[in-house]
């Protein structure tokens, strides 16, 4: 029997473990106590607050040009809520509570991305995966999960330590036949994956690494996808600095000329999410 996310591991609900880091992934980008600004959105800022007094319900639009859909923002509150709903099997947890004690822990996908990337795979019936950026695992043991016995994830890391805890959660969750652990730089590994010929034969792939090497990833997986594929890029909203105009340092740029692109991308479907710091899904066409 396959793996399934829910029906093999135990979900833990709560998630208390989970703490708000001042530049963490999991801290929503608006405090409740602070004033709310929208930079550059100065015409929707009467909708910024319902009232003072209850300013853990924020409005970021609700007018005509939405159909006067009101649409919210996730404050601390609404993301504990979210998390209390996320089901996110023990060994995940565990292992979010291990790489919570080491340098760079906040770069690790947060659990309700970790499960819309699980959701993603079921839904396509992805057999055969790719994820650029593993760090201690989290994402990558999610999608492994989910994988039917006889499927694969090509996973991509440079770094040597972090893939020493990734392994031994595989190992725990008893999926590392699963998983083909690529240790180098990522954009090495995809050529020669191309280079072996296996262009097109990928359901699915996750883009975590280096930010200014996106548009390349981009390019390289497109090619490693089938047509009806998915390739789902982190960080798109990189902490809201992309809608500061007055953020232009490389890394802000970069992720916002990428974004750019694929917004004019004609080979790809394309859905930004506000989920984590902004993720969005590319179906190749
Ligand atoms: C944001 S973390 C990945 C987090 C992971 N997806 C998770 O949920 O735990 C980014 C990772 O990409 C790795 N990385 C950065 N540049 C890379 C490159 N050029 N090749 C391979 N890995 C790279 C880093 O070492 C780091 O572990």
């Amino acid at each position: 029997m396959s793996s399934s996310w829910g029906a093999v591991h135990r979900w833990v609900k709560p998630l208390p473990s989970i703490a708000f880091r001042p530049s963490g992934r999991l801290l929503p980008t608006i405090q409740s106590t602070s004033p709310f600004v929208i930079s550059g959105a100065a015409s929707y800022s009467k909708w910024a607050f319902k009232s003072v007094a209850d300013a853990d319900q924020v409005v970021v639009a609700a007018d005509g040009n939405y159909g006067s859909k009101q649409v919210i923002s996730v404050t601390p509150r609404l993301y504990d809520y979210l998390l209390a709903n996320v089901r996110e099997p023990q060994i995940l947890r565990e292992l979010r509570e291990e790489t919570a004690t080491m340098r760079g822990s906040q770069m690790q996908v947060s659990p309700d991305q970790a499960q819309l990337l699980a959701m993603l795979v079921q839904i396509l019936g992805a057999q055969r995966c790719i994820e650029v950026g593993v760090y201690t695992g989290y994402s990558s043991l999610a999608i492994a999960l989910v994988l039917p016995e006889g499927g694969c994830l090509v996973a991509c890391e440079r770094d040597a330590i972090s893939l020493e805890v990734a392994k031994r959660y595989y190992d725990r969750a008893g999926v590392s036949h699963k998983i083909d652990v690529k240790h180098g730089l990522a954009a090495d590994t995809l050529k020669s994956m191309l280079h072996n010929g296996e262009d097109c034969s990928y359901d699915f792939a996750f883009v975590d690494a280096e930010k200014r090497m996106y548009s390349d990833y981009f390019e390289l997986l497109l090619q490693l996808v089938r047509v009806g594929g998915i390739i789902v890029i982190d960080n798109v909203l990189w902490h809201g600095k992309v809608a500061d105009p007055l953020v232009n340092d490389p890394k802000t740029d970069s992720i916002r000329n990428f974004n750019k692109k694929l917004m004019d991308d004609e080979r790809v479907s394309i859905s930004m999410v506000p989920i984590g710091d902004g993720m969005t899904i590319c179906r190749k066409r």
